[in-house]
């Protein structure tokens, strides 16, 4: 029967994301997406209010460091606000190629591809390697950046136990020696603030010819002499294939970064989709990071307080008699276990506050639902007394 000419056909789509559940639950209640008003350190204003930020990457404090902030300026007054192109064509600029070296350098590694975001890098560093009739071996709780490489790759996934050596030797066991394979993981686990059981899990790898990739977007900055970062801390830099990274946490920028041995690099800049087909870092956002990367080599203090706030608030955590998921490191889960007790927890924060972020599965294993807190180098001994008394309400109130 031909359509009247008066009949509008419904666009199904607009209605799936009209009647998404999880959308409405989120206007509903407003977890997400607070628009600050003002930032100073960890200082925020929010509706208002003086709050304290306690779930921030910023894992040195240099995002408010004064020679950041200069490098940064200066950066867009000396290059312009951005290059408006892909490196392969117009886009590629000498603070590219300055940055790419001081990184690779710093990491002991032979190259480096900066991009304009961690999420890109990273995401390339699997999807550009792996491919149709690979396979990849992943840890259960890899990024989900990970997990849009190994789609993109088109290549088997089989997921191990989350930081499981023992797991990942049962999965290897039945698979060829000489199949192409890749292991992914991350050096620090941004949830959990587990570090990678790298040597186990490095060694298997090896054994078994996988080519591996390691996320160190949390590592890095927190680890290693000077804060290269987990593979630096266990010493296994000729084990890792590809150390990739984000510049948006303790390089107190955004963009991220991919560095391995030259040839493998070159092979990315040649078939990285999200490299051939995407705008260039620009220059402000480059500079801020390379005066970071600076400011991790010349001023040891920053890296010192963060671990010693990491210790005291560790402690406080632990009188409170809270789950903290066994994190070793500056990201620190407040686990919960149900969505509800999240929400009344986060809340009670908020009000005495403190601002943190929810996370709920399915992000989440189920039953892990936890709240994600991160210290910073910038938290006071004040702000962190301030804490204390914030998460002792907050336990009060479950
Ligand atoms: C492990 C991991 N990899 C990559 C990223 C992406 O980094 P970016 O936020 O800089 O895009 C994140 C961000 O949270 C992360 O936690």
């Amino acid at each position: 029967m031909a359509l009247s000419l008066f009949t509008k056909i419904q666009k199904a789509i607009i209605g799936r994301a009209q009647d998404d559940y999880a959308t409405k639950m989120r206007l509903k209640y407003k977890p997400y997406y607070h628009a600050m008003e003002a930032q100073q350190g960890t200082h925020i204003r929010l509706q208002g209010r003086d709050m304290l930020m306690l779930s921030s990457n910023d894992y040195l404090g240099l995002s408010f460091h004064p020679k950041v902030i200069e490098a940064c300026g200066l950066g867009a007054k000396v290059w312009g606000s951005s290059t408006t192109g892909a490196r392969i064509s117009n886009g590629s600029r000498a603070y590219h190629t300055a940055l790419e070296e001081k990184l690779a350098a710093f990491l002991g590694r032979e190259a480096c591809h900066v991009s304009v975001a961690g999420y890109v890098s990273c995401c390339s560093a699997v999807a550009t390697f792996a491919q149709k009739g690979d396979l990849i071996l992943a840890d259960k709780n890899i990024h989900s950046c990970l997990l849009d490489g190994i789609r993109l790759s088109m290549a088997t996934a089989e997921r191990f136990s989350h930081n499981n050596p023992e797991d990942l030797r049962q999965i290897l066991k039945d698979v060829p020696r000489n199949a192409p394979k890749m292991l992914v993981v991350e050096g620090v686990y941004s949830m959990e603030g587990h570090i990678c059981r790298l040597p186990e899990l490095a060694q298997i790898g090896e054994d078994n010819g996988c080519f591996m990739v390691l996320d160190d977007a949390h590592g890095f900055g927190v680890l290693g002499r000077q804060g290269r970062g987990t593979v630096d801390h266990f010493k296994l830099n000729d084990k890792v294939d590809i150390l990739c990274g984000s510049m948006s946490k303790s390089l107190a920028s955004t963009g991220g970064f991919v560095t391995g041995s030259r040839a493998l690099i070159e092979y990315l800049r040649t078939n990285s989709k999200q490299t051939l087909f995407s705008a260039a870092l620009s220059s402000s956002q480059a500079a801020a990071a390379s005066a970071s990367l600076d400011i991790m080599q010349g001023e040891p203090q920053h890296l010192a307080r963060l671990w010693k706030n990491t210790k005291r608030y560790r402690e406080i955590l632990k009188g409170l008699g809270l789950d903290t998921w066994e994190s070793e490191t500056p990201a620190v889960p407040i686990v919960l276990g149900s969505k509800e007790l999240v929400y009344r927890f986060w809340q009670a924060l908020l009000e005495k506050g403190v601002f943190t972020v929810m996370s709920i599965a399915p992000a989440v294993p189920p039953g892990k639902d936890l709240i994600r807190t991160a210290v910073s180098a910038l938290h006071s001994d004040e702000d962190l007394e301030k804490i204390g008394a914030a998460m002792g309400y907050a336990v009060k109130q479950m």
